[in-house]
């Protein structure tokens, strides 16, 4: 038997195969766009579970499901015996006879992972303490839209050393482009933590406008992260130096896109110049959450396809 493939972390995919993902979530995007029925996933069902909340993830993961032929069934912690202490292992055993895909959004990486392991169904990270691999995924291939390809490219990222950080540092490895990382001081980049196994992608940088000079790409993300809320008032002290503003997209190269996988924050880590300005593309990069996801799970579901 093959073994289940999963997307529970960036690197569990090869630049190989996220070429043939990239290339299936355009034609898959520009069916969508000339209203054209696709429905692959026939009969199909897709069990998402959340522990934290979402907009994105969910409507992007449920409408394409359904656009898909599919369907697609949320669950969370609070309706589920997840919530009263069911075991992760009993509880993938259970949910992965009944449905052929399951996506999870959670705290620990763990978790994650340990459902993996008991589940007979591909698993999809939507996003973990650790990492939100789906948001890359879509980012790189909005990156792609504008710019045609990744490789050689700098990355600035600026502020919280978060799951989007962990990714980006991941993507970096798999797709050979580079990060260049500022965070304040007491919120580095750990590289075991991201998982990495290849740190010569990445450099890091005190003075956030060093890290965007010459940059091809500007990001960042909120200052704290679901599951951090403790944190908030330091860390809204600690970042104040850390706002993506004009003065940072200026010294990045002319073409340099904005990117933030929202919600976002005016006035704290973006300023609304920027996230509003001509260089921004956040819409963009929200809206191919459905098309890189749909190309992702007929992926893992179909292997690869030539429709
Ligand atoms: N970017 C993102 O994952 O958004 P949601 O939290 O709304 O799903
Ligand atoms: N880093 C953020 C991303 C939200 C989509 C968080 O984990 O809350």
């Amino acid at each position: 038997m093959q073994a289940i493939k999963h997307f529970l972390q960036f690197q569990d995919l090869t630049r190989e195969e996220f070429e043939y993902i990239f290339e299936r979530a355009k034609i898959i995007k520009a069916r969508f766009k000339g209203y054209q029925t696709y429905h692959p996933l026939m009969d199909r069902t897709l069990a998402m579970i959340f522990e934290k909340q979402s907009t994105r993830t969910r409507l992007s993961f449920e409408a394409g499901m359904h656009q898909l032929g599919g369907s697609a069934i949320y669950l969370n912690t609070r309706d589920t015996q997840l919530g009263r202490g069911e075991p992760v292992e009993d509880a993938a055993q259970v949910i992965s006879r009944m449905v052929d895909i399951v996506m999870i959004r959670t705290f620990e990486q763990d978790i994650i992972e340990r459902f993996a392991a008991y589940s007979r169904v591909p698993v999809i990270n939507g996003l973990t303490n650790e990492y939100h691999p789906c948001q890359i995924m879509a980012d790189i291939f909005t990156f792609i839209e504008r710019h045609g390809c990744i490789m050689g490219k700098t990355v600035a990222w600026i502020g919280d050393s978060n799951n989007m950080c962990n990714t980006w540092l991941q993507a970096a490895v798999v797709l050979d482009f580079n990060v260049h990382v500022s965070t304040p001081q007491g919120y580095e980049v750990e590289p075991e933590r991201a998982g990495l196994y290849d740190t010569s992608h990445y450099e890091s940088f005190a003075d956030p406008m060093e890290a965007c000079r010459g940059a091809d790409l500007v990001t960042t993300d909120v200052w704290t992260s679901m599951g951090f809320e403790a944190e908030n008032e330091e860390r809204v002290r600690d970042f104040q130096d850390w706002q993506v503003d004009a003065d940072m997209m200026r010294v990045a190269a002319s073409d340099a896109l904005f990117m933030h996988c929202l919600p976002a924050h005016r006035g704290e880590e973006v300023a609304a110049e920027v996230i509003d300005g001509p260089q921004s593309v956040v819409w963009d990069e929200a809206e191919n959450r459905l098309h890189t996801q749909k190309a992702l799970m007929e992926y893992l579901l179909l292997g690869k396809v030539n429709e």
